[in-house]
């Protein structure tokens, strides 16, 4: 596990985008619980966001891919509108400790 950001970096409700080794990532805080995928669409494998860190819809409940507008559980990452329905977000293993978000990579 490698060191991400402090915890309160990401607010109840939010979500904040990463590089890291090259990798693009992104976590979701939702109920108090944190969650990371990949920064990579299933339908054409490119990043989510338009902009700086916005990776939810309107109204904050589902990650949402800003390019064709598919709709993923936060939870789990499932796709569950759009042209990738039925594949989901590669999740990156992740947890709070120490202040911290760590991940692994
Ligand atoms: S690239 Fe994400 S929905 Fe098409």
């Amino acid at each position: 596990m490698r060191a991400l950001c402090h915890s309160d970096l990401i607010a109840e409700g939010q979500s904040k985008g990463f590089e890291r080794d090259g990798v693009r990532l992104f976590a979701v805080r939702k109920q108090g619980k944190l969650y990371a995928y990949r920064n990579e669409c299933p339908h054409l494998g490119i990043n989510l966001e338009w902009l700086d860190d916005q990776f939810l819809d309107a109204d904050g409940c589902l990650i949402q891919c800003a390019m064709h507008g598919a709709l993923f559980l936060i939870e789990d990452g499932q796709c569950i509108s759009g042209p990738c329905q039925g594949q989901a977000l590669q999740a990156v293993p992740c947890e709070e400790r120490d202040g911290k978000v760590w991940v692994a990579l």
